[in-house]
């Protein structure tokens, strides 16, 4: 006799077996003993799980909740802090969010996370992904949860052959008509492990998939060819000048970026504008300033090609706006991965920081 089990039972049942043992996660047999998750860490997983890969958020993640083990302590935490302690996450607006996020929660919800989708939708940085995601896996409620991977998984268990992002709403439309009203926030979790392990974008294994024979793409023999995409337009390279004025007494001068905008609210050497062509230099203070080398890095937008000049400062040196930072209080500093690059390049990485 040939059983044939819902896509989402299939899903559950191998959840149920394989679940990914995640510093977030209430797995599949605690939480069938009753264990509910904390809203608030599954809130914080998620955010910083946005555009951020697994093994990269769980340091992050372990620090921020022995740091900060719930919200209250994080609304009060001073905004520096958390930046700080985001810093290598990306995104900086995640953290500015996610601080007045945890502030609103005290404020407007006395402490306590809207339990469902529509009113997590209403938190600062918490985007339909995200609410989804809170209010199944916190809440359990049948919310349609889709982020990238679950794109994926469904544009091939349904064969969707339509590029992204135009195919965004079909691809919805798939995963909420496969959305169990039982167990939603396990079956969101079991997608998210599926995609991440199984269904991955290049050699997906479908040999082990629990819905490989429900799969139409690998019936046509395309799934590993799917999702396609709409070509993207190729990024452009902005240039720019950044100062590091390093001080006799091993402190080098820090000014912060405007509250909105890219990186907004870190600290950053100070420099010239970001654009399409080479700035002319415009030291922040007098000096001979020496060319140290050039960092790139690749933002959202852009790539940047950012040049390093230094320049040795006495101790009376004076400085029309920004903080004189020793360099041992860097590692403490709310700095952007792009920085703490160019702070390497000028000081050299024997002073890794
Ligand atoms: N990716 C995004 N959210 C996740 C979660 N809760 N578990 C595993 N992977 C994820």
């Amino acid at each position: 006799m040939v059983v044939t089990l819902s896509i989402a039972s299939a899903i559950l049942g191998w959840y149920d077996n394989n679940a990914r043992n995640l510093p977030w996660r209430v797995g599949p047999a605690a939480r069938k003993a009753g264990v509910r998750p904390d809203p608030y860490r599954v809130w914080l997983s998620e955010i910083m799980l946005q555009q951020t890969t697994v093994s990269t958020v769980s340091a992050y993640f372990e620090r921020f909740t022995a740091r900060w083990p719930n919200v209250e302590s994080l609304a009060s935490a001073p905004r520096d802090d958390v930046l700080a302690e985001w810093a290598g996450l990306g995104y900086y607006a995640r953290a500015r969010n996610l601080h007045a996020c945890a502030q609103v929660i005290m404020a407007d919800h006395g402490g306590s996370f809207p339990r469902t989708e529509a009113g997590l939708r209403t938190l600062p940085g918490v985007g339909l992904y995200t609410a989804a995601a809170i209010a199944s896996i916190a809440f359990d409620e049948a919310a349609t949860v889709v982020d990238g991977n679950i794109e994926r998984v469904m544009a091939r268990l349904h064969a969707v052959e339509d590029p992204l992002p135009g195919a965004k709403k079909r691809l919805y439309a798939f995963a909420a008509a496969d959305t169990p009203q039982k167990r939603p926030g396990d079956y969101a979790q079991a997608l998210m492990d599926i995609g991440a392990t199984i269904c991955t974008p290049r050699n997906p294994c479908c040999d082990q998939c629990p819905v490989a024979s429900a799969c139409t793409a690998r019936t046509d023999g395309i799934a590993a060819t799917l999702p396609r995409k709409t070509p993207k337009k190729a990024k452009p390279t902005r240039y720019g000048i950044c100062y590091l004025a390093y001080r006799e007494d091993d402190a080098i001068l820090l000014t912060t970026r405007p509250d909105d905008g890219l990186l907004g609210g870190m600290a950053e050497l100070p420099g010239t504008d970001w654009s399409g062509e080479a700035p002319d230099p415009a030291p922040p203070v007098d000096g001979v300033w020496r060319r140290m080398g050039d960092v790139q890095h690749t933002f959202t937008h852009f790539h940047l090609l950012l040049t390093v000049m230094r320049a040795d400062m006495q101790l009376d040196v004076r400085a029309e706006k920004g903080q004189w930072i020793p360099v041992s209080a860097l590692e403490n500093t709310a700095l952007p991965t792009v920085m703490r690059k160019a702070i390497v390049c000028g000081l050299g990485p024997e002073r890794l920081l």
